[in-house]
């Protein structure tokens, strides 16, 4: 039996930076584009040439980047006239490989209230920009834009009429994340039964998430015949977001006994396209969210743990390396149970008899009840090893300057375990940044800060911000959780980063004093 190749044409440069706030920069853009490129995605979509220069400009240069024999397809979009079609044609024609993606909307609600255009104004047009695009390239893709709130029989006539144009791909976009998946399945059936007729046209997915279903809805496609899913890193995109790249890819890696097709992705190099993206439009993942999630591969539950520590299999249905992920890890805290504690102290070199180790096990108990995560210092101190948890560094002043034309630029004073003073200044992309790469020059080879989040714990003016962040050790797959609080979040951030950066550095000396070190928690 012959496995289908399902294409993977990602949108992250052009819908996920549709997504508020996730506007890059050219080089930003253009690190995305090499990451996208290592990952192997079949089809990138650089940007939409006729918004502005500068967009044209970054899809150019996304196209001499990446665009190279054996590199993915570069793509544009462009709406259904020749103004956008030229753009579009000059701005990818750098690439070896290169495709016009053109839409224009078929739902009478788009075409009523948005285009003002009759149905069959729409048809001529999509008819004729396909046609003008294929005067410039031998890829072009179609797609009726709000196509799951468009009247079908139309929706058909206009898919037919772009076939005949030239039209190679017919994208079908679920613009409002409206369809549910038996609906978008049914469609899709649909519209690979009108695409059979023709040879060499694929039809492709391309979902959004408003009732989160997008991933969902693309699954279904695929196992309808759709042979490309349009998605996004992380899943960012207008709105709710676009399918998640990660997510899509996954399932069908993981599931490809259900499904029975194959992307020819490296998955290894996803969580790289995680972070890269992340930090290139500035939005944490959160830590729950599928596959990149900094708690994808974290147990916390005892009955998990213990099951982990059996057999990875018990509760892991990937294993982390497989999406570029460090390692799998325990989680210290209320729910963790005796066997995951006995294994942390020991991999920490505490080692108890049965009645030793019940009393501290009922300490732990007591301290998770108040505390969110236990660290290592505190699982220490726990042991009886040290009456609290060993000292650490402690922020005593912060300093930061910023504004809309100034550099921010922070300076810290930290007192060092042993009593000393030290101080430090740095610049970074924002305060916080600032403050954690000033904190990073009095301390040095710390950690990558993966995770923050604040919340506000009162109310009003002078509302204490809680700031939690999630540092991982550069020498190991260790992520140390350190919390602040503070009327001020910067400050407050600055404690969390230090708490983390205490915890790290502590787990660090104490496994390389272990004698005999029993094994990681990490599994
Ligand atoms: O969501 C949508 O309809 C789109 C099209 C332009 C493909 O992004
Ligand atoms: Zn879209």
């Amino acid at each position: 039996m012959t496995i289908d190749h399902v294409r993977i044409f990602d949108t992250t440069l052009r819908d996920g930076e549709q997504s508020p706030g996730c506007t890059m920069s050219l080089d930003e853009k253009l690190a995305v584009a090499r990451q996208l490129s290592a990952l192997g995605v079949d089809v990138i979509e650089a940007g939409f040439p006729a918004a502005s220069g500068g967009v044209a400009d970054a899809v150019r240069a996304v196209a001499e980047l990446v665009g190279e024999t054996d590199g993915p397809v570069v793509c544009g979009l462009a709406r259904a006239n020749d103004a956008d079609v030229v753009a579009c044609a000059n701005a990818v024609a750098a690439a070896r490989r290169r495709r016009i993606h053109v839409f224009i909307a078929t739902s009478d609600i788009h075409l009523r209230h948005k285009l003002r255009l009759s149905r069959s104004e729409a048809l001529a047009r999509a008819r004729d920009a396909v046609a003008a695009a294929r005067s410039y390239v031998g890829d072009v893709e179609f797609s009726p834009e709000d196509a799951t709130r468009s009247d079908a029989g139309f929706l058909m006539d206009v898919l037919a009429a772009v076939i005949d144009a030239g039209a190679t791909t017919l994208n079908i976009p679920d613009t409002v994340g409206y369809a549910t998946p038996v609906e978008y399945e049914n469609l899709i059936g649909r519209i690979c039964a009108l695409a059979a007729k023709t040879s060499g046209v694929v039809v492709s997915t391309h979902c959004h998430d408003d009732l989160g279903l997008a991933v969902a809805n693309s699954l279904a496609g695929v196992r309808a015949g759709a042979r490309q899913v349009e998605c996004t890193i992380n899943g960012i995109g207008e709105r709710a977001g676009n399918a998640s790249l990660e997510e899509v890819v996954m399932a069908l890696h993981t599931r490809s006994d259900h499904f029975g097709v194959r992307t020819k992705l490296d998955t290894r190099e996803l969580m790289r396209a995680s972070r890269t993206v992340s930090s290139s439009t500035g939005t944490y993942v959160a830590p729950n969210k599928a596959v990149v999630g900094a708690n994808a591969f974290a147990h916390e539950a005892g009955i998990h743990q213990d099951g982990m520590l059996k057999h990875a299999s018990t509760y892991e249905i990937m294993r982390p390396d497989t999406v570029g992920a460090d390692g799998s890890s325990l989680i210290m805290g209320k729910h963790s149970g005796r066997h995951a504690l006995r294994q942390r102290l020991a991999a920490m070199g505490y080692v108890f008899d049965d009645e030793r180790f019940r009393d501290v096990f009922a300490r732990f108990k007591e301290l998770a009840d108040r505390k969110k995560v236990i660290g290592d210092r505190d699982l220490a101190a726990l042991a009886g090893v040290h009456a609290a948890a060993p000292p650490g560094w402690r922020l005593l002043q912060l300093q930061v300057t910023c504004g809309t034309h100034l550099i921010p630029t922070a300076t810290v004073s930290l007192e060092s375990p042993d009593g000393a003073t030290r101080l430090a200044s740095s610049t970074g992309s924002g305060p916080v940044d600032a403050s954690c790469r000033a904190i990073d020059s009095v301390i040095g080879d710390t950690g990558e800060l993966q995770g923050f989040t604040v919340r506000n714990v009162t109310e009003g003016h002078e509302a204490l911000g809680e700031v939690t962040v999630r540092v991982k050790d550069f020498h190991s797959p260790r992520v140390h959780v350190g919390r602040g609080a503070h009327t001020d979040v910067v400050t407050a951030s600055a404690e969390a980063y230090v708490d983390a950066v205490n915890d790290l550095l502590f787990t660090r000396e104490a496994i390389a004093l272990t004698p005999s070190r029993v094994s990681e928690v990490s599994v």
